[in-house]
């Protein structure tokens, strides 16, 4: 099918590597089919008051290495469920998909990428099944979307935690401290797991892994026993202690959104050591600096691969579907087979056997 019209948005929250896609749909859609792109402002809540752009060569040249998206995004404004809240603060709950809709047919858009983590793309799913020839791409720092080896962010967001914890390394040693950093992932420990290990970090805490806190004192002790003392700890922001539950902030979008917004694990766990043990320690929460700036050039071609590819697969009609990475090749997963599923870390994989084959604490009584 000839491509005349395609329209593109960003859901949920940012990462490194939206603008490579955005940039990529757009020379794609142009170059290979001459149709016109038209960039979706601020996720779902742009196609509910019309609020977009044309999106041209010109106007995504020099995008690549940008971080955040140029079309904006927000982590509110599902259409089909627009909370709202009164001035006594209650909240009021609409449909309001019809005006979306009316949109994408006023736009006469014959694909629309939606670009997003899994709320965004189960949203695109949604509106595939009203009618709307929907093709996703996935994004995320926490990289828990199934079906998708990896989703584009994540690298970067890996990097920059891996050099975060480098630092705190070598003041920690200097210091003779533990030195605790937290970062994001939601309710999966991937990015942990991984800069963990890529900075060597000797404690590693996971959601999935409910850690029991002795263990990890202990490894702490062993260590300045051995004559090491100073220890650096990853914990993700999902990560509990046993028996325990996540450590929550209260925020008035989480309250509108009713979403617990996580982060606070780290100086919880800091206490929970200090508590314990002689050792001065300090924590650090790296928070919303993982999500920003310039891509790792692996986030880069991911990107590129997946815009260009979906506009491929638009071009066939292939709705309904989600491109993915399998490695080395980029497939078509039917967006059906996402809904609600998130990939965690499974707690026995390879990964987690090798950080412990490596004496890794990762909060069990196994290092
Ligand atoms: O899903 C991406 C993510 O960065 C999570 O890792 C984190 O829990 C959350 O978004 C933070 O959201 P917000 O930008 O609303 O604070």
């Amino acid at each position: 099918m000839g491509l005349k019209k395609v329209g593109i948005l960003t859901g949920g929250g940012d990462c490194s590597g939206l603008n490579a896609v955005i940039r990529a749909v757009t020379r794609s859609a142009i170059i290979e089919h001459g149709a016109k792109v038209i960039g979706i402002e601020s996720g779902f809540e742009g196609l509910v008051f019309n609020h977009t752009q044309e999106l041209t060569i010109k106007s995504t040249r020099d995008i690549l290495t940008l971080g955040g998206t140029i079309l904006g995004t927000t982590n509110k404004g599902n259409p089909f469920e627009w909370r709202e809240q009164d001035h006594d603060g209650t909240i009021h709950v609409h449909d309001h998909s019809d005006k979306a809709l009316q949109t994408v047919r006023d736009l006469e858009l014959d694909c629309l990428f939606v670009v997003g983590g899994e709320g965004t793309l189960e949203i695109g799913y949604k509106f595939q099944k009203i009618g709307v020839p929907v093709i996703g791409i996935p994004k995320t720092i926490d990289n828990d979307l199934d079906k998708t080896d990896y989703t584009f962010g994540y690298q970067t967001a890996v990097h920059v935690a891996c050099e975060a914890l480098d630092r705190l390394t070598t003041t920690g040693r200097s210091h003779q401290r533990v030195m605790i950093l937290e970062v994001m992932g939601r309710t999966a420990g991937w990015i942990a797991l991984e800069a963990g290990i890529a900075g060597g970090a000797h404690i590693i805490l996971i959601p999935e892994i409910p850690y029991d806190i002795e263990s990890v004192v202990e490894k702490i002790r062993l260590r300045a026993k051995g004559g090491s003392p100073y220890s650096v700890i990853m914990v993700a922001e999902g990560a509990k202690p046993i028996g325990g539950d996540v450590v929550t902030q209260e925020s008035a979008t989480t309250r509108l959104q009713g979403v617990p917004q996580l982060g606070g694990i780290g100086f919880y766990l800091a206490n929970e050591i200090k508590n314990r043990i002689e050792l001065e320690v300090r924590c650090t929460v790296l928070g919303h600096i993982q999500r920003g700036g310039t891509p790792t050039a692996f986030d880069r071609v991911l990107g590129t691969r997946l815009g260009s590819h979906a506009v491929q697969a638009a071009a066939e009609g292939k709705f309904g579907t989600m491109v993915a990475l399998n490695t080395p090749d980029i497939e078509l997963v039917p967006l059906e087979d996402l809904a609600g599923v998130v990939r965690r870390v499974p707690v026995d994989s390879q990964l987690v056997k090798c950080a412990e084959s490596i004496g890794i604490n990762m909060g069990r009584d196994k290092s």
